[in-house]
Protein backbone atom coordinates (compact mmCIF):
# COMPACT_ATOMS: atom_id res chain seq x y z
CA UNK A 1 0.00 0.00 0.00
CA UNK A 2 1.06 3.75 -0.88
CA UNK A 3 -0.08 6.54 0.26
CA UNK A 4 -1.96 8.60 -2.24
CA UNK A 5 -0.81 12.10 -3.45
CA UNK A 6 -3.24 15.07 -2.59
CA UNK A 7 -3.12 17.82 -5.26
CA UNK A 8 -3.50 21.38 -3.37
CA UNK A 9 -4.34 23.28 -6.66
CA UNK A 10 -8.05 23.11 -6.85
CA UNK A 11 -8.61 24.14 -3.26
CA UNK A 12 -6.21 26.82 -3.83
CA UNK A 13 -7.70 28.17 -6.82
CA UNK A 14 -10.86 28.56 -5.36
CA UNK A 15 -9.39 29.59 -1.25
CA UNK A 16 -7.42 32.39 -3.11
CA UNK A 17 -10.15 33.69 -5.25
CA UNK A 18 -12.33 36.87 -4.21
CA UNK A 19 -15.60 34.76 -4.27
CA UNK A 20 -14.36 31.91 -2.33
CA UNK A 21 -15.65 32.99 0.89
CA UNK A 22 -19.38 33.61 0.51
CA UNK A 23 -19.56 30.47 -1.94
CA UNK A 24 -20.62 26.99 -1.24
CA UNK A 25 -17.74 24.55 -1.94
CA UNK A 26 -18.08 22.13 -5.10
CA UNK A 27 -19.04 19.07 -4.20
CA UNK A 28 -16.03 17.87 -5.64
CA UNK A 29 -14.14 20.27 -3.44
CA UNK A 30 -16.10 19.04 -0.29
CA UNK A 31 -14.87 15.45 -1.22
CA UNK A 32 -11.32 16.35 -1.74
CA UNK A 33 -11.67 17.87 1.92
CA UNK A 34 -13.18 14.65 3.21
CA UNK A 35 -10.57 12.54 1.48
CA UNK A 36 -7.83 14.58 3.27
CA UNK A 37 -9.67 14.13 6.73
CA UNK A 38 -9.99 10.26 6.45
CA UNK A 39 -6.63 9.63 5.09
CA UNK A 40 -4.99 11.85 8.18
CA UNK A 41 -7.80 10.18 10.41
CA UNK A 42 -6.57 6.29 8.81
CA UNK A 43 -3.02 6.85 8.03
CA UNK A 44 -1.97 9.75 10.72
CA UNK A 45 -0.27 11.17 7.41
CA UNK A 46 -0.53 12.52 4.48
CA UNK A 47 1.22 13.49 1.10
CA UNK A 48 0.82 16.31 -0.66
CA UNK A 49 1.96 18.74 -3.81
CA UNK A 50 1.49 21.81 -3.31
CA UNK A 51 2.46 24.29 -6.11
CA UNK A 52 3.78 27.20 -4.09
CA UNK A 53 6.82 24.90 -2.94
CA UNK A 54 8.78 23.29 -5.43
CA UNK A 55 11.51 20.59 -5.37
CA UNK A 56 13.92 23.32 -6.00
CA UNK A 57 12.93 25.21 -2.83
CA UNK A 58 13.65 21.79 -1.05
CA UNK A 59 16.93 21.33 -2.57
CA UNK A 60 17.95 24.69 -1.55
CA UNK A 61 17.27 24.38 1.95
CA UNK A 62 18.97 20.99 2.14
CA UNK A 63 22.18 22.19 0.70
CA UNK A 64 22.71 24.79 3.36
CA UNK A 65 21.32 22.34 5.83
CA UNK A 66 23.98 19.49 4.83
CA UNK A 67 26.61 22.46 4.65
CA UNK A 68 25.93 23.45 8.31
CA UNK A 69 25.46 19.45 9.50
CA UNK A 70 29.00 18.98 8.16
CA UNK A 71 30.61 21.99 10.39
CA UNK A 72 33.40 20.59 12.76
CA UNK A 73 31.08 19.27 16.60
CA UNK A 74 32.93 22.66 18.06
CA UNK A 75 31.09 25.48 15.58
CA UNK A 76 27.77 23.66 16.15
CA UNK A 77 28.28 23.78 19.51
CA UNK A 78 28.31 27.66 19.58
CA UNK A 79 24.90 27.44 18.68
CA UNK A 80 23.53 25.28 21.50
CA UNK A 81 21.07 26.70 24.02
CA UNK A 82 21.05 24.04 26.40
CA UNK A 83 19.36 27.13 29.43
CA UNK A 84 17.03 27.68 26.77
CA UNK A 85 15.91 24.05 27.04
CA UNK A 86 17.18 23.76 23.05
CA UNK A 87 14.26 25.55 22.22
CA UNK A 88 15.97 27.74 19.62
CA UNK A 89 19.66 26.66 17.78
CA UNK A 90 21.26 23.74 17.53
CA UNK A 91 20.58 20.13 19.83
CA UNK A 92 24.06 17.95 19.45
CA UNK A 93 23.46 14.16 18.96
CA UNK A 94 22.91 11.80 22.13
CA UNK A 95 20.46 14.59 23.59
CA UNK A 96 16.82 13.75 22.42
CA UNK A 97 15.20 10.91 23.93
CA UNK A 98 12.89 8.71 22.30
CA UNK A 99 9.49 8.45 24.27
CA UNK A 100 9.48 3.89 24.09
CA UNK A 101 13.36 4.33 26.09
CA UNK A 102 11.51 6.36 29.18
CA UNK A 103 7.38 5.56 28.95
CA UNK A 104 6.78 2.04 30.44
CA UNK A 105 3.38 2.23 29.34
CA UNK A 106 4.43 2.59 25.47
CA UNK A 107 7.11 -0.40 26.38
CA UNK A 108 3.96 -1.96 27.23
CA UNK A 109 2.07 -1.77 24.60
CA UNK A 110 4.63 -2.10 21.77
CA UNK A 111 5.43 -5.53 23.06
CA UNK A 112 1.82 -6.71 22.59
CA UNK A 113 2.29 -5.43 19.05
CA UNK A 114 2.75 -8.43 16.13
CA UNK A 115 6.41 -9.63 15.93
CA UNK A 116 6.14 -8.03 11.78
CA UNK A 117 4.89 -4.51 13.43
CA UNK A 118 7.10 -4.04 16.14
CA UNK A 119 9.15 -0.48 16.14
CA UNK A 120 13.03 -0.55 16.28
CA UNK A 121 14.33 -0.73 20.09
CA UNK A 122 16.60 2.66 20.49
CA UNK A 123 19.83 1.84 22.69
CA UNK A 124 19.88 5.14 23.73
CA UNK A 125 19.03 8.90 23.26
CA UNK A 126 18.94 9.60 19.57
CA UNK A 127 22.43 9.86 17.30
CA UNK A 128 20.88 13.07 15.30
CA UNK A 129 21.62 16.52 15.68
CA UNK A 130 18.66 19.07 15.61
CA UNK A 131 18.47 22.92 14.69
CA UNK A 132 15.66 24.49 16.21
CA UNK A 133 14.31 27.93 14.14
CA UNK A 134 11.08 30.10 14.87
CA UNK A 135 9.34 30.83 11.94
CA UNK A 136 6.57 33.43 11.87
CA UNK A 137 4.89 36.46 14.31
CA UNK A 138 5.15 35.89 18.15
CA UNK A 139 2.98 36.83 20.18
CA UNK A 140 4.05 40.01 22.47
CA UNK A 141 2.41 39.08 25.57
CA UNK A 142 2.05 35.50 26.28
CA UNK A 143 2.01 33.13 29.77
CA UNK A 144 4.83 30.83 27.69
CA UNK A 145 7.74 32.68 27.34
CA UNK A 146 10.86 30.25 27.12
CA UNK A 147 9.13 28.95 24.65
CA UNK A 148 9.41 32.38 22.70
CA UNK A 149 13.11 33.17 22.21
CA UNK A 150 14.71 34.59 19.77
CA UNK A 151 16.37 33.11 16.89
CA UNK A 152 19.72 31.81 16.43
CA UNK A 153 22.31 32.42 13.22
CA UNK A 154 25.73 30.58 12.57
CA UNK A 155 28.62 32.25 11.29
CA UNK A 156 29.62 32.38 7.64
CA UNK A 157 26.08 31.80 6.35
CA UNK A 158 24.42 34.87 5.14
CA UNK A 159 21.95 33.17 3.46
CA UNK A 160 20.72 31.68 6.52
CA UNK A 161 17.79 33.98 7.75
CA UNK A 162 16.01 34.48 4.31
CA UNK A 163 16.57 30.46 3.65
CA UNK A 164 14.79 29.56 6.86
CA UNK A 165 12.14 31.32 6.57
CA UNK A 166 11.73 31.23 3.05
CA UNK A 167 11.16 27.40 3.57
CA UNK A 168 9.45 27.81 6.79
CA UNK A 169 6.63 30.09 5.43
CA UNK A 170 5.92 27.68 2.54
CA UNK A 171 5.95 25.11 4.68
CA UNK A 172 3.38 27.05 7.00
CA UNK A 173 1.55 27.78 4.23
CA UNK A 174 0.93 24.41 3.12
CA UNK A 175 0.09 23.15 6.95
CA UNK A 176 -2.50 25.82 6.79
CA UNK A 177 -4.63 24.71 3.74
CA UNK A 178 -4.44 21.05 4.76
CA UNK A 179 -5.65 22.31 8.33
CA UNK A 180 -8.47 24.04 6.46
CA UNK A 181 -9.59 21.40 4.53
CA UNK A 182 -9.06 18.95 7.22
CA UNK A 183 -11.58 20.84 8.96
CA UNK A 184 -14.50 21.31 6.40
CA UNK A 185 -13.79 17.56 6.11
CA UNK A 186 -14.11 16.65 9.80
CA UNK A 187 -17.25 19.01 9.96
CA UNK A 188 -15.94 21.59 11.14
CA UNK A 189 -15.62 25.29 10.33
CA UNK A 190 -13.39 26.54 8.18
CA UNK A 191 -11.02 27.96 10.24
CA UNK A 192 -11.83 25.75 12.97
CA UNK A 193 -7.90 24.71 13.36
CA UNK A 194 -6.36 27.51 11.51
CA UNK A 195 -7.69 30.33 14.06
CA UNK A 196 -5.88 28.62 16.51
CA UNK A 197 -2.45 28.53 15.18
CA UNK A 198 -2.17 32.28 14.54
CA UNK A 199 0.97 33.37 16.46
CA UNK A 200 2.13 29.67 17.71
CA UNK A 201 5.79 28.63 18.46
CA UNK A 202 5.93 27.01 14.61
CA UNK A 203 9.09 25.94 14.33
CA UNK A 204 11.49 24.83 11.67
CA UNK A 205 13.75 21.94 12.93
CA UNK A 206 15.34 20.20 10.88
CA UNK A 207 17.70 17.01 11.67
CA UNK A 208 20.82 16.07 11.20
CA UNK A 209 21.96 12.03 10.66
CA UNK A 210 25.34 11.76 9.99
CA UNK A 211 25.42 8.59 7.83
CA UNK A 212 29.13 8.36 7.10
CA UNK A 213 29.40 7.28 11.14
CA UNK A 214 25.47 5.38 11.85
CA UNK A 215 25.00 4.18 8.52
CA UNK A 216 24.39 0.68 9.78
CA UNK A 217 21.23 -1.16 9.20
CA UNK A 218 18.92 -0.80 12.15
CA UNK A 219 20.51 2.31 13.60
CA UNK A 220 17.81 4.13 14.88
CA UNK A 221 17.50 8.14 14.42
CA UNK A 222 14.37 8.77 16.24
CA UNK A 223 12.78 5.65 17.91
CA UNK A 224 9.54 5.34 18.29
CA UNK A 225 7.49 8.25 19.17
CA UNK A 226 4.18 10.82 17.96
CA UNK A 227 4.59 14.64 17.66
CA UNK A 228 3.31 16.87 20.32
CA UNK A 229 2.31 19.55 18.10
CA UNK A 230 -0.36 20.15 15.80
CA UNK A 231 1.00 18.81 12.50
CA UNK A 232 4.03 17.91 11.66
CA UNK A 233 5.50 18.79 7.91
CA UNK A 234 8.70 17.44 6.40
CA UNK A 235 10.04 18.02 2.74
CA UNK A 236 11.37 15.28 0.73
CA UNK A 237 14.65 13.29 2.67
CA UNK A 238 17.41 12.40 0.38
CA UNK A 239 17.64 9.47 2.29
CA UNK A 240 14.85 6.85 3.10
CA UNK A 241 14.03 5.79 5.98
CA UNK A 242 10.96 6.65 7.24
CA UNK A 243 8.18 3.96 8.90
CA UNK A 244 4.66 5.01 10.44
CA UNK A 245 1.70 2.97 12.05
CA UNK A 246 -1.27 3.42 10.73
CA UNK A 247 -4.55 3.55 12.66
CA UNK A 248 -5.29 -0.11 12.03
CA UNK A 249 -1.53 -0.76 13.87
CA UNK A 250 0.16 -1.81 10.81
CA UNK A 251 3.45 -0.29 10.01
CA UNK A 252 4.29 1.42 6.63
CA UNK A 253 7.50 2.51 5.45
CA UNK A 254 6.98 6.34 3.46
CA UNK A 255 8.43 7.17 -0.22
CA UNK A 256 7.38 10.71 -0.49
CA UNK A 257 7.56 11.24 -4.40
CA UNK A 258 9.65 13.84 -5.77
CA UNK A 259 7.90 17.75 -5.09
CA UNK A 260 5.75 16.15 -2.72
CA UNK A 261 5.16 16.85 1.36
CA UNK A 262 5.13 14.92 4.03
CA UNK A 263 2.52 15.90 6.46
CA UNK A 264 2.08 13.64 9.72
CA UNK A 265 -0.73 14.14 12.75
CA UNK A 266 0.60 15.41 16.24
CA UNK A 267 -0.91 15.53 19.23
CA UNK A 268 -2.42 18.40 19.45
CA UNK A 269 -4.75 17.57 16.74
CA UNK A 270 -6.11 14.26 18.74
CA UNK A 271 -7.07 16.83 21.19
CA UNK A 272 -8.55 19.18 19.37
CA UNK A 273 -10.60 16.02 17.48
CA UNK A 274 -11.11 14.02 20.81
CA UNK A 275 -9.16 11.09 19.22
CA UNK A 276 -11.22 10.72 16.15
CA UNK A 277 -7.69 11.75 14.71
CA UNK A 278 -4.85 10.37 16.38
CA UNK A 279 -1.05 11.18 16.68
CA UNK A 280 1.06 9.18 14.09
CA UNK A 281 3.54 6.95 15.44
CA UNK A 282 6.58 6.82 13.41
CA UNK A 283 10.15 6.21 13.64
CA UNK A 284 13.35 6.54 11.48
CA UNK A 285 15.78 3.78 11.05
CA UNK A 286 18.75 3.15 8.43
CA UNK A 287 16.69 0.65 6.55
CA UNK A 288 18.26 -1.27 3.35
CA UNK A 289 16.65 1.35 1.05
CA UNK A 290 18.76 3.76 3.32
CA UNK A 291 21.96 1.78 2.75
CA UNK A 292 21.16 2.19 -1.58
CA UNK A 293 20.93 5.70 -0.91
CA UNK A 294 24.58 5.54 0.97
CA UNK A 295 25.74 4.10 -1.67
CA UNK A 296 24.69 5.90 -4.67
CA UNK A 297 25.64 9.44 -2.69
CA UNK A 298 29.00 8.05 -1.83
CA UNK A 299 29.17 7.18 -5.72
CA UNK A 300 28.07 10.28 -6.73
CA UNK A 301 30.11 12.41 -3.87
CA UNK A 302 27.40 13.46 -2.55
CA UNK A 303 27.15 14.70 1.48
CA UNK A 304 25.99 11.72 4.14
CA UNK A 305 24.01 13.62 6.07
CA UNK A 306 20.62 12.94 6.14
CA UNK A 307 18.97 16.03 6.94
CA UNK A 308 14.90 16.32 7.34
CA UNK A 309 13.38 19.44 6.36
CA UNK A 310 10.86 19.17 9.28
CA UNK A 311 8.26 22.22 10.49
CA UNK A 312 5.68 21.76 13.39
CA UNK A 313 3.00 23.33 13.51
CA UNK A 314 1.37 24.09 16.62
CA UNK A 315 -1.45 25.67 18.39
CA UNK A 316 -0.79 29.38 19.69
CA UNK A 317 0.89 28.66 23.33
CA UNK A 318 -2.18 30.92 24.70
CA UNK A 319 -4.94 28.85 22.88
CA UNK A 320 -6.96 26.52 24.46
CA UNK A 321 -7.13 23.07 23.70
CA UNK A 322 -10.52 20.69 23.89
CA UNK A 323 -12.32 18.86 21.44
CA UNK A 324 -13.83 21.49 19.00
CA UNK A 325 -17.78 21.31 17.82
CA UNK A 326 -19.38 17.57 17.37
CA UNK A 327 -16.18 16.17 18.95
CA UNK A 328 -16.82 17.26 22.42
CA UNK A 329 -19.67 15.28 22.51
CA UNK A 330 -18.99 12.25 25.32
CA UNK A 331 -17.68 9.63 26.25
CA UNK A 332 -14.43 9.87 24.22
CA UNK A 333 -14.31 13.70 24.98
CA UNK A 334 -13.67 12.71 28.81
CA UNK A 335 -10.01 12.22 27.58
CA UNK A 336 -9.09 15.67 26.22
CA UNK A 337 -9.41 17.96 29.19
CA UNK A 338 -9.27 21.39 28.27
CA UNK A 339 -5.88 23.38 28.46
CA UNK A 340 -3.54 26.25 27.37
CA UNK A 341 -1.54 24.70 24.53
CA UNK A 342 1.80 25.68 25.89
CA UNK A 343 0.67 24.38 29.22
CA UNK A 344 0.25 20.80 27.33
CA UNK A 345 3.11 21.22 25.72
CA UNK A 346 5.19 21.54 28.88
CA UNK A 347 3.33 18.73 30.57
CA UNK A 348 4.63 16.61 27.13
CA UNK A 349 8.52 17.47 26.97
CA UNK A 350 8.41 16.60 31.12
CA UNK A 351 7.98 12.92 30.54
CA UNK A 352 10.20 12.49 27.04
CA UNK A 353 12.98 14.38 29.29
CA UNK A 354 16.10 12.96 30.89
CA UNK A 355 18.66 15.67 30.74
CA UNK A 356 16.52 18.67 31.41
CA UNK A 357 13.43 20.06 29.16
CA UNK A 358 14.53 19.32 25.24
CA UNK A 359 13.02 19.87 22.25
CA UNK A 360 10.20 17.71 20.43
CA UNK A 361 11.53 14.52 20.08
CA UNK A 362 10.43 14.28 16.63
CA UNK A 363 12.15 13.70 12.66
FE1 LIG B 1 8.44 12.96 14.90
Amino acid sequence: MELPVIDLSPYLEISTSKLGEEQELDPQLKNLCSEVSRILRDTGALLVKDPRCSAEDNDRFLNMMEKYFDKPDDFKRLQERSHLHYQVGVTPEGVEVPRSLVDKELQQKLSTMPKEYQPSTPVGPDPKWRYMWRVGPRPSETRFQELNSEPVIPEGFPEWKETMDSWGYKMIYAIEVVAEMAAIGFGLQKDAFTSLMKQGPHLLAPTGSDLQRYGQEGTVFAGYHYDLNFLTIHGRSRFPGLNIWLRNGQKMEVKVPVGCLLIQTGKQLEWLTGGECQAGMHEVVVTNRTIDAIELARQQNRSLWRVSSTLFAHIASDATIEPLGHFADPPLAGNYPSMRAGEFVELELAVINLKGKNSNSSD
